[in-house]
């Protein structure tokens, strides 16, 4: 889609903050400083819709985009962030499990890796909850524009193999500082937003 009016709708922590109506959210997930909410600026051409920083973790609330009021971008706390206490870590989880369990708006999650890394534990639970839930979902590996093209596509190939990830699932490599791979990611967004309106 070609969005014309992004705008903020709220920061939420609990349910009953989420947006009414029946908008559809497509949600970002990743480990914390994977990206999200930068790409969340480039699919929607803005620079600074979402709040992004060198700062890590810094994102602790369910932020809600709307798109021309179509449906909802979720940008999700993001996990795996070391310098936090305990009891915040707790309080991340509280706040996702509730998300991830009761919005039943919840309709496409993009799951964005670090092109750079090897998957965490993290990344494999995240991975395995999406699976089990059956929701549809999109994988992208970020900061591409970080490695030569080689070492991109072995890194893919490790990515693919820590999480057991099937070869017929497309991993959509994208850099939100160069915009590479944002048509193409923007492409498997509307696949399954038709889809569904069909
Ligand atoms: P949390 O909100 O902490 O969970 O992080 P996040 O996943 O929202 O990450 P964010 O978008 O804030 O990006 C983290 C850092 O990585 C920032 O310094 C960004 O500028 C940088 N960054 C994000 N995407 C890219 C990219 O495609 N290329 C490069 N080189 N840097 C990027
Ligand atoms: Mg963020």
């Amino acid at each position: 889609m070609k969005v014309k009016n992004p705008q903020f709708v709220i920061s939420a922590v609990s349910p009953k903050q989420y947006p009414g109506g029946d908008l559809l959210d497509v949600a970002f997930a990743g480990r914390s400083n994977v990206g999200k909410s930068s790409l969340i600026n480039a699919l929607v051409g803005r620079k600074k819709l979402a709040y992004s920083s060198a700062t890590q973790g810094k994102t602790r609330q369910i932020n809600y985009y709307s798109l021309d009021d179509e449906l909802y971008f979720v940008d999700l706390p993001g996990y795996g962030y070391a310098a936090v206490s305990k009891e915040e870590k707790n309080q991340w989880g509280k706040v996702m499990e509730q998300y991830l369990n009761t919005r039943k708006q919840l309709y496409l999650i993009i799951m964005l890796l670090d092109v750079r890394r090897v998957p965490s534990e993290e990344d494999s639970i995240m991975y395995r909850w999406i699976l089990s839930s059956g929701i549809d979902y999109i994988i992208t590996a970020t900061k591409t524009d970080k490695l030569s093209r080689a070492q991109v596509n072995e890194n893919v190939k490790k990515i693919r193999s820590t999480l057991q990830i099937p070869p017929e699932k497309d991993i959509i490599c994208v850099s939100s500082e160069k915009r590479t791979g944002i048509d193409e990611l923007w492409a498997a967004i509307d696949s399954y937003i038709t889809d569904d309106k069909e």
